[in-house]
């Protein structure tokens, strides 16, 4: 008999009893699907990473992402259990792939094993491996008992990931949260990975951490994940700027970096190239002529391409919000575009992208039409000042073997109570959304 991680304490116990096959019955039963390592090289070794976003990583967002570097991409989460329905309009509406869409994940919320199954297999030869989302935090997860709602049950986290697992022609992999406590999420991981995810993406942030109290991920803790198990692991959080990615990669040693905010603000993130606003709203526009996508989407993308300009363009605000279709929404980027044009005209020194200030706090001082990272408010920069100098202390931490975990939990802690919205993830605009 195999011996496993027990599903409830993490520790080495008898095969559990949903554990039905033992590993070499799995393998003898899917002799050609991938595992952990031989899955990530198939998919390119993916550094760069677009995360899961409802409403927000859709098809055309995709390939704007990867024309831009990204290497793999997430779907956003669909309900298993709609998704699965004899009715498919939901999944019709939500799901949307072509031959350029690879390597992509297709990414599920789920309860009941045998929901997420019906939903999984219906995406099998289309995608290169079905996430399990173990991490949204918002109350619709709450009250449907999903996402990071189940991480007080790990036994069905464990008969979920098991069931995609022993059954699935495709490889299952999941996206977790963090516990307070390092071991215990270094316990949960363990388990996630026993049941049968190929990979495993760290969202550094406890469930707590959503909207206001979003704060700074911690990178110890996905640095203590990655260390204990053995599939491959993608870090999720505190990634505003290009060289934030080898910085990660540097403290955790994941095997990947995973954006999502950052990636909807700059879509260029992955690329490290400075790209103007108007350029980029052009390029996605284009892909959206050739690509159906659902109106809601393409407006929230543009108003997030445009953050910084709106304010200054208020008319433009309202003209977009009106928007409803693709003359509409070219028209609205013709428009801003002659008025950015302008305005970067205007500039008594033109704008040179390898001469960027940054201000007192690490931040770089982009010009308003420009791709960048968003900032809420001015006081969580000023906030998460620390933040950013604690994470380049970790990198040399990291390197010295000083990691300094109490440091960073005061500091999260500080980032909770004090102005409540601080930490690299400020620029939360979106709290409506499955931030998971
Ligand atoms: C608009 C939006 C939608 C999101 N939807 C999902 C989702 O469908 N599934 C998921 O696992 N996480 C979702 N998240 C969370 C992200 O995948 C990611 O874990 C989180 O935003 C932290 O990464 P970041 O610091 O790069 O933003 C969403 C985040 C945003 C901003």
């Amino acid at each position: 008999m195999t011996v496993a991680t027990d599903p409830v304490s993490g520790t080495s116990a008898k095969r559990p009893a949903h554990f039905t096959l033992a590993d070499d019955e799995i393998a003898a039963k899917f002799p050609n699907r991938l595992r952990g390592f031989d899955l990530y090289r198939k998919m390119g070794s993916p550094k760069h990473i677009v995360a899961p976003m409802v409403d927000q990583s859709e098809l055309a967002w995709r390939m704007l992402s990867r024309n831009y570097g990204a290497d793999l991409c997430y779907t956003p989460m669909f309900h298993a259990k709609m998704f699965g329905d004899e009715n498919p309009k939901y999944r019709d509406e939500q799901w949307q792939t072509n031959e350029t869409d690879k390597p992509v994940i297709v990414q599920f919320c789920a309860n009941d094993p045998d929901a997420l199954l019906a939903a999984a297999k219906l995406v099998v030869g289309q995608a290169d491996a079905v996430d399990l989302n173990l991490g949204c935090p918002q109350h619709i997860a709450r009250r449907g008992h999903y996402g990071s709602y189940l991480m007080e049950d790990w036994e069905l986290v464990s008969r979920l990931i098991r069931k995609l697992h022993e059954n699935l022609d495709i490889p299952v992999t999941a996206k977790i949260r963090v516990f307070p406590e390092l071991d215990k999420t270094v316990a949960y991981a363990k388990m996630v990975e026993a049941a049968g995810a190929q990979i495993i993406t760290v969202h550094g942030r406890l469930r707590e951490q959503k909207g206001h109290k979003t704060g700074l991920a911690d990178w110890a803790k996905i640095k203590a994940v990655k260390d204990a198990v053995s599939v491959p692991v993608f870090a999720n959080g505190n990634i505003l700027y290009f060289e934030d990615i080898q910085r990660c990669i540097d403290a955790t040693n994941v095997d990947g970096v995973m954006s999502a905010e950052t990636n909807l603000y700059n879509p260029a993130l992955f690329s490290g190239k400075v790209v103007p606003t108007w350029q980029m709203a052009e390029e996605y526009l284009e892909i959206c002529n050739n690509v159906s996508t659902k109106s809601a989407f393409i407006r929230a993308h543009l108003f997030k391409l445009f953050r910084y300009s709106l304010p200054v363009h208020v008319d433009l605000r309202q003209r977009l919000a009106e928007a409803r279709d693709m003359d509409e929404y070219w028209q609205f980027a013709r428009d801003i575009k002659c008025r950015l044009k302008a305005d970067a005209d205007a500039e008594s020194t033109p704008f040179d992208p390898d001469a960027v200030l940054t201000d007192e706090f690490g931040y770089r001082k982009y010009p308003h039409w420009i791709c960048q990272p968003a900032l809420r408010f001015e006081h969580d920069k000023e906030h998460s000042k620390s933040k950013r100098l604690l994470n380049e202390a970790q990198v040399d931490a990291t390197e010295t073997g000083n990691t300094s975990p109490t440091d960073q939990q005061h500091d999260l802690k500080e980032g909770n109570e004090d102005t409540g919205n601080s930490g690299a993830k400020r620029q939360k605009t979106v709290v409506d959304n499955c931030i998971a």
